[in-house]
């Protein structure tokens, strides 16, 4: 079964993207199959997992209104998991969404298509609830929500439950919390930690046990078009998001062995 999880949170800046491409790697790490779906127009999960995009292309932006098979959109990246690029032209389709019946559901059907190929599909959203996000949340069987343990943090979550719960009644019954993952966390800064311990009397369970620390090594990877695993393999930020993989990979197989049973 293919667990579509979606990384979101309204807030920009908050490590969605850093999340999904490397996890996204330690996924594969793992020898599980992953899609990752840029899904940002800003296609920075696209260019940190080394595809720089040419013109003719095909991107999400073509998949998403049906212009072109998905399967054509797919390419193959250095860290072993297969991408949907992203650039500038995926606003174009968020414009062009809104013109459009049953919009919400284009990308989870255009997923249907080769979601039986992988293990997860991890989509990388744009900050906001746009249209854009709106099709990620419909297409995900769970959401994970990166958050920087800083002031504000917790503006905006609320919003973001507010929308998961909207969409269970309506057009995605199944949609569960995979996790809220603590990023860039310094443990010596007290603000920090208070955040944190927020976030867990808030939402108890569902924030992860692995938390990503702040590393250097995490924000420069991208510049070389590479994930931390690939960038530097002794850094923590890539052996955090191993730990990560590990534990989305056992809350997913306890999952399934719920539904089994
Ligand atoms: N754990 C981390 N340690 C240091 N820098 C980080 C970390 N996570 C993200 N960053 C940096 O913070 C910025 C925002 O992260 P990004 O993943 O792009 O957030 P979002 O996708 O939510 O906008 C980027 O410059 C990124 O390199
Ligand atoms: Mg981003």
């Amino acid at each position: 079964m293919c667990e579509i999880i979606a990384i979101t949170n309204q807030k920009g800046g908050v490590g969605k993207t850093t999340s999904a491409i490397n996890l996204a790697t330690s996924l594969a790490a793992t020898r599980r199959r992953i899609l990752l779906v840029d899904f940002d127009p800003q296609g920075n999960a696209s260019t940190g997992s080394g595809i720089s995009l040419k013109t003719d292309d095909i991107t999400t932006k073509e998949v998403l209104l049906g212009e072109n098979n998905i399967t054509e959109a797919i390419f193959k990246t250095e860290a072993k998991f297969d991408i949907i690029a992203s650039d500038r032209r995926l606003t174009v389709a968020e414009v062009k969404l809104l013109q459009l019946q049953n919009r919400e559901y284009l990308l989870k059907q255009a997923l249907l298509e080769v979601q039986s190929n992988y293990d997860y599909i991890l989509i990388d959203c744009p900050p906001g609830l746009n249209e854009l996000a709106v099709n990620a949340l419909t297409a995900a069987s769970s959401v994970l929500v990166p958050v920087q343990c800083e002031y504000y943090a917790l503006e905006g979550l609320a919003s973001l439950v507010a929308t998961i719960d909207q969409l269970r009644k309506t057009a995605n019954p199944g949609l569960s919390i995979a996790g809220v993952l603590r990023t860039m966390f310094d443990g010596r800064n007290r603000l920090a930690n208070q955040v944190s311990d927020q976030l867990v009397a808030h939402f108890g369970s569902l924030v992860l046990d692995t938390i990503i620390p702040r590393n250097v090594r995490l924000a420069e990877a991208p510049s070389y078009g590479k994930p931390a695993l690939l960038y530097d393999n002794t850094s923590q930020g890539a052996i955090t998001y191993l730990a990560l993989a590990g534990e989305i990979n056992a809350k997913m197989s306890q999952r399934l062995l719920a539904v089994n049973e």
